[in-house]
């Protein structure tokens, strides 16, 4: 696969086989993660690889799914469900911590884990204070997001932008459709 192909699948995935990811990819992913730029090359970031299926099991129920669909469209059904999942933290005791460095990262790693074709769903909203706790974080490890991973039982389109519409939603064959942006849009000029 061509690096812009590579680029054009590796996108969000909300529903997954039932059989789980290898821990060598896990760790691979995090490995990816950690040799990312950051500014200063501080390393701020750190993470915890959820893959126990009794881990993975008390993880779903605190992050939240595609919040441009209903419910039922959205959120992975019992049998869906991602079969692991990466915690992405700042250790805040390092000095510069900063969610760029944390954003570069999670690019790595989600392309790490794609690159095996397990694709990925980074989740911004999570029960931050139920998962530090089931997490047992200790003061200043912030939870920054949680990285849902599992083999994918869907495709993803990146599709045109209708009337400025930023929300995907689903074709009939259940496959994820994304709108983004026109290169007419995004590139302001070349000079
Ligand atoms: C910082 C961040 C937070 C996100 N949080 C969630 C989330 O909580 N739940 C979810 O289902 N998707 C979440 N997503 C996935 C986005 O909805 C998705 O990236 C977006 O719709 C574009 O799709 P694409 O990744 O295939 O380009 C998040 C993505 C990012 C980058």
């Amino acid at each position: 696969m061509d690096m812009m192909e590579f680029l054009r699948t590796r996108r969000t995935y909300r529903r997954f086989e039932q059989r789980s990811v290898a821990p060598e990819i896990l760790q691979e992913c995090v490995d990816a993660a950690r040799i990312a730029s950051c500014g200063a090359n501080r390393q701020t970031v750190k993470y915890i690889i959820v893959q126990s299926p009794e881990a993975v099991a008390a993880v779903q129920p605190l992050v939240h799914w595609a919040a441009y669909l209903p419910r039922e469209q959205g959120a992975p059904k019992a049998d869906e469900v991602p079969t692991a999942f990466i915690a992405v933290l700042q250790d805040e005791n390092l000095p510069g911590a900063n969610d760029m460095d944390a954003g570069l990262a999670l690019g790595s790693l989600t392309a790490a884990a794609w690159a095996h074709g397990v694709g990925s769903c980074i989740m911004g909203a999570i029960d931050r204070p139920a998962l530090t706790k089931l997490l047992a974080l200790p003061e200043k490890m912030r939870l920054c997001c949680m990285v849902a991973l599992g083999y994918p039982t869907h495709k993803s389109h990146l599709v045109e932008m209708q009337n400025g519409s930023v929300k995907y939603y689903l074709d009939e064959t259940g496959d994820y459709c994304v709108p983004k942006r026109g290169m007419d849009e995004v590139l302001i000029k070349t000079v």
